[in-house]
């Protein structure tokens, strides 16, 4: 198991009291749009602007409003926000009492994975230690308009219980079923309330923004993606591990960084994201190019990529919740086509319905995780249709 960071982390140098004193000085609007001008978006994978859903989450009236820290990390190859959890738990609760401070929360939730419980009795001892400094509590800092206390909660191993909807489902006791929206949890959330669902990381930025300056952040990274981006590298490179670089950094130049110069393709944004092979390497890591919540899989000359394909396929086979036929039927149907390619019994007609299969998931599945199930399938029947066919005698699969 990878348990630390390779090079340095900017948060090594946050000063988190600095940070949060420098917040809560200023007013919730100025909070709020001190997040907005840094150009903070959403480290979860989606990339929505923090500050556009802390101001949406903030007009709301309702007496009762929750932050909810997103810390499920189910995304297979993603390890990033165990890190931050490991090391840097305080600047993660940091960011929740900022957040909550700005959206008018008294109350922060963090949903830990359940395989991390084992992070728990440590998280329980800041938490703890910050009531004591008056971090958290009544009246933090001395402000009189402002009390604020975070409280663990475990999943319980369901991928789907990242996206945010079926995150609050679980909260509130239910099964893990992802909601249709709208409404947004930041009008209607847990127990009906205004809730805005942050990732770990996110959070972690929100303190350092405080500390270093909207404007140090801005500066870095791109035009449509700000600041610096946390990467969990796994798979066939010298050296795996959590990685801190800019957003707009080419696949070629991380590549270069980890070790996995002679990857002949590199899967980002995890099983959901999309498999990139060798002649695109020159492409940016950003949203406006490849967008990604930071899982990087590396894959060398020697992988099978069929293999990979199926293996992914399993998990969405198994992690679908079943509420919507296109992912719960979808994923089944591509498995035991790609299964059928493994034997090499699966004709080039059916690889096209099973293409045109997953393009209906990505547009009729009612949530996130069957929107995105095909996407590896996609990518790697698409870039490496040879290396999928080399086990079918009807060789010579085209578009
Ligand atoms: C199937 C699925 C799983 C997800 N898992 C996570 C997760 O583990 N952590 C996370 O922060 N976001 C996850 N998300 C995204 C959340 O729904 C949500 O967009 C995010 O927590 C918002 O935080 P952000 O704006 O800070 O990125 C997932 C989405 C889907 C569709
Ligand atoms: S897309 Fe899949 S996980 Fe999402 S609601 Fe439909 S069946 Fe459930």
């Amino acid at each position: 198991m990878i348990t630390s960071h390779v090079g340095p982390l900017t948060y090594e140098k946050v000063d988190v009291d600095k940070a949060l004193k420098a917040a809560l000085n200023k007013s919730r609007s100025e909070v709020i749009g001190t997040v907005s001008s840094s150009g903070l978006k959403g480290r979860g994978g989606a990339g929505f602007p923090t500050g556009v859903k802390w101001n949406l989450c903030a007009a709301a009236q309702n007496e009762h409003k929750f932050l909810v820290c997103n810390a499920d990390e189910g995304e297979p190859g993603t390890f990033k926000d165990r890190i931050l959890l490991t090391d840097y738990a305080k600047l993660v609760f940091a960011g929740m009492v900022i957040g909550g401070y700005a959206i008018g929360a008294t109350k922060g939730l963090i949903y830990l994975r359940g395989e991390y419980q084992y992070l728990r009795a440590q998280l329980e001892e800041i938490l703890e230690a910050l009531r004591e400094d008056k971090l958290l509590g009544f009246n933090i800092l001395g402000k009189d308009d402002f009390s604020f206390d975070i409280e663990i909660r475990m999943g319980a191993g369901a991928y789907v219980c990242g996206e945010e909807t079926a995150l609050i489902e679980s909260l509130e006791g239910h099964r893990g079923e992802p909601r249709n929206r709208p409404p947004y949890p930041v009008d209607t959330g847990f127990l009906g309330q205004p809730t805005a669902v942050n990732n770990v990381e996110t959070l972690a930025w929100v303190t350092t923004i405080f500390d270093k300056g909207a404007e140090w952040f801005k500066g870095q990274g791109t035009e449509k993606s700000p600041g610096l981006k946390i990467f969990s590298v796994s798979g066939d490179c010298k050296q795996p591990g959590v990685y801190e670089l800019p957003f707009g950094v080419s696949v070629a130049d991380l590549l270069k960084t980890v070790g996995g110069e002679d990857a002949k393709a590199v899967q980002i944004g995890g099983a959901s994201g999309h498999c990139i092979p060798a002649k695109d390497f020159g492409r940016k890591i950003g949203f406006e190019d490849i967008a990604t919540g930071g899982s990087v899989i590396v894959f060398g000359p020697q992988r099978d990529l069929l293999e990979v394909a199926i293996n992914f396929m399993e998990f969405f086979s198994d992690e679908s919740c079943g509420q919507c036929t296109p992912c719960r039927d979808g994923c089944p149907v591509i498995l035991k086509g790609l299964e059928a390619f493994k034997r090499g019994e699966c004709s080039i007609a059916h690889l096209h319905e099973l293409r045109r299969l997953g393009e209906t998931m990505q547009l009729a599945s009612k949530c996130g995780l069957g929107q995105s199930a095909a996407n590896a399938f996609l990518s790697i029947t698409e870039h490496f249709a040879d290396e999928v066919l080399g086990r079918n005698q009807s060789n010579g699969f085209k578009e």
